[in-house]
């Protein structure tokens, strides 16, 4: 393996060097309540807070507080702080789905965007603390909404314009709201996404909504309803732009962000306002360098977490010039993300792995033929990334100028966990390197032993950072379980770990039954409700296993119901009921018909055999002498070959 040493540029002019990063660790280590009392000054506080630390991991005193007795209001930490130096600065630059279609909004515009949506809101009934749910193609308006809500301490609840009615109904719901944001239909790569349908279709099962305001995107033909239904623009015009924010306490709520989990429905991760704003930023300005002036272009869909935390609030928190895209990585062709980078000056270029990939197997001309002399420094986001795509990305879209931040982290973690830093750290292709700071990882066998030197186990850790997320909507004790009782008074990640010789980290991947296609993160439990749910389907269980492109593939063993025929026709009908009932992201990519799954005596599906069938490793299935029916086992070896 190739290790890249820091660039004596690059060491010489990083905020962050090596001598830096260790003083800065061992502070916040050591420290914690001076290290974050200092750098929460980065924001600007409405009451100045006195308290800084207060958490525990628990069970007798679990609970998660920081600067819990000051107040602020990120919107306002967003925008209106900023007016003063740079009101006309770009602060969202927009690059429609198809060339030549652009916006650009200056943090002038955005303030008055902002204000006057946030008096919409307002007007429609709208109060500090209801649930607002956001459903918008990556139009400037998803971020207008986000902050507008901030402004006035409504909490958002961002839902991905690639889920279906049913994902979105059933997220409206957990979270009770009472508006909902969409557009007419969203755009990419030229095709039509029917956004206002979906919600009409959610609608009809939810009856916490009273509102639903429509951006118009596309002037798509759309069914508007009497009293429910208001155009966005219709309702801005009916207001004034002068909102004046709330102040909000540290740890009132900002966000709910829906992710999945190994068991059950999705889960409402809640992010409040001021350690998510300190994280957002201070990890925005570290990790990626980040000097005023940068153009910075994070091309994560704000309906994930990267979204909220690198397009919209750590980049607008510290006045940056923030890109958001709203197309594909091969419309018109694939050479769009770079023509991009070179059509804005892009400094700093933030993607996800399984881009990558998808733009590497199409061959390098696509890349070569831009200029891409402004990149400065990449990023790599949402699942590992292979040292051969990490070795792509750096020779023909860096030209071995730009180091890569693998920034490791999690909706649950609000921002970058691990990285190396690019004045700091030595790269290694495929590792996320260090823990920032404040993050104190461990590593642990399945008994929850930390494990010391080079090693590998299950990565936890051990003490809160500002950014962690306070509890899912609706369920503290799921929140306490799902990650503090595996391993007593420390966070499970619920991702496997190495550590080597250098003190490196290495993520391996899920170690539960979370599995990662092209960084969109799905539970297997989800799929398998969504099979079960179909007419002819009696069992089903799903397991990922490795694809080139996406990282990890949805691989499905059903088991279809006595009476019923196997047969191409059915195969092709759950593929398009699971797009259906999930989202096209839940594609499966292989339906293996399975007259029996492989169980214990007591019924409990053999994962561990099923995943390695899978993965067609099929020399070592371990012991399957305890399965109720071990036969079942060569059947589903036998017929792989016909259904994969
Ligand atoms: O398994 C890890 C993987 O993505 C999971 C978190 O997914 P999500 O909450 O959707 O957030 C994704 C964007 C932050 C993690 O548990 N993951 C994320 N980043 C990396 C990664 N795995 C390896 N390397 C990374 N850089």
């Amino acid at each position: 393996m190739t290790i890249y040493p820091v660039p004596s540029k690059w060491a010489a002019k990083a905020k962050i060097d090596a001598a830096r990063y260790e003083a800065m660790y061992g502070e916040a280590a050591s420290d914690p309540d001076s290290f974050w009392r200092r750098e929460a000054q980065r924001l600007e506080w409405m009451t100045p807070f006195t308290k800084v630390k207060n958490t525990s991991f628990d069970e007798t005193d679990f609970g998660i507080k920081w600067f819990e007795d000051g107040a602020l209001n990120v919107a306002a930490n967003c925008i209106d702080r900023h007016l003063a130096e740079r009101a006309d600065a770009v602060a969202i630059l927009w690059e429609g789905d198809s060339p030549g279609e652009e916006r650009r909004i200056t943090y002038r515009d955005l303030h008055e965007e902002v204000g006057r949506l946030a008096n919409a809101l307002k007007a429609n009934g709208v109060r500090k603390g209801d649930r607002v749910t956001i459903y918008l193609p990556m139009i400037p308006e998803a971020a207008f909404a986000m902050l507008a809500c901030a402004r006035i301490g409504a909490i958002h609840s961002v839902v991905f314009g690639g889920f279906s009615p049913d994902a979105l109904a059933g997220r409206i719901q957990d979270c009770d709201s009472s508006l909902v944001i969409t557009a007419d239909e969203g755009l990419r790569g030229g095709k039509k996404v029917p956004l206002k349908t979906n919600v009409d279709e959610a609608l009809a099962r939810c009856t916490s909504v009273s509102r639903v305001l429509v951006v118009k995107r596309t002037g798509g033909d759309v069914r508007m309803k009497d009293g429910r239904d208001i155009w966005y623009h219709d309702a801005l015009r009916a207001v004034s732009a002068d909102c004046p924010p709330e102040a909000m306490d540290a740890e009132d709520p900002l966000f709910i962000l829906y992710t999945s989990g190994s068991t059950g429905k999705p889960k409402g991760v809640l992010h409040t306002s001021g350690g998510y704003l300190v994280w957002a930023s201070m990890t925005h300005e570290y990790v990626f360098d980040y000097r005023p002036g940068d153009i910075f272009w994070c091309a994560a869909d704000v309906g994930w977490v990267t979204g909220h935390t690198y397009v919209v609030y750590g980049a607008l928190a510290n006045g940056a010039t923030t890109l958001m895209y709203e197309g594909v990585l091969n419309y018109p062709d694939f050479s769009r993300f770079w023509q991009i980078v070179d059509k804005y000056q892009v400094d700093i270029f933030y993607g996800a792995p399984t881009a990558l990939r998808a733009l590497m197997r199409e061959g390098d001309e696509w890349v070569k033929k831009t200029s891409r002399k402004s990149l400065r420094l990449l990023g790599s986001v949402g699942e590992p990334i292979n040292p051969e795509a990490w070795e792509w990305y750096y020779r023909v879209v860096g030209e071995e100028r730009c180091p890569i931040v693998d920034t490791w982290w999690q909706t649950e973690t609000g921002g970058t966990m691990m990285t190396p830093l690019p004045g700091a750290h030595a790269l290694k292709p495929g590792a996320a390197s260090m823990p920032m700071f404040g993050v104190k990882p461990v590593i642990v066998d399945a008994e929850g032993c930390e494990l010391g030197g080079a090693t590998e186990g299950n990565l936890c850790i051990t003490d809160s950072w500002p950014g962690q997320m306070r509890t899912v909507w609706g369920d503290h004790e799921r929140f306490f379980q799902t990650y503090f009782s595996a391993y007593p008074g420390k966070y499970f990640t619920g991702d496997g770990c190495r550590r080597d010789e250098d003190g490196y980290y290495w993520i391996t991947g899920r170690v539960d039954d979370v599995i990662n296609v092209s960084g969109h993160r799905m539970g297997t439990a989800e799929i398998e409700s969504a099979l079960v749910a179909h007419a002819k389907v009696a069992e089903a269980a799903v397991v990922g296993y490795p694809h080139d492109l996406k990282g990890q593939g949805i691989y499905a063993y059903v088991t279809l119901n006595a009476n019923e025929v196997e047969s191409a026709e059915v195969r092709a009908d759950l593929v398009q009921w699971v797009r259906h009932e999930i989202g096209p992201i839940a594609t499966p990519d292989v339906i293996h018909f399975s007259p029996g799954l492989p169980k214990t005596r007591s019924g409990k599906i053999m994962r561990r055999i099923l995943r390695k069938i899978a993965e067609n490793d099929v020399s070592n299935l371990g012991d399957i002498s305890t399965l109720a029916d071990p036969s079942v086992v060569e059947t589903l070896i036998a017929s792989r070959a016909v259904d994969a």
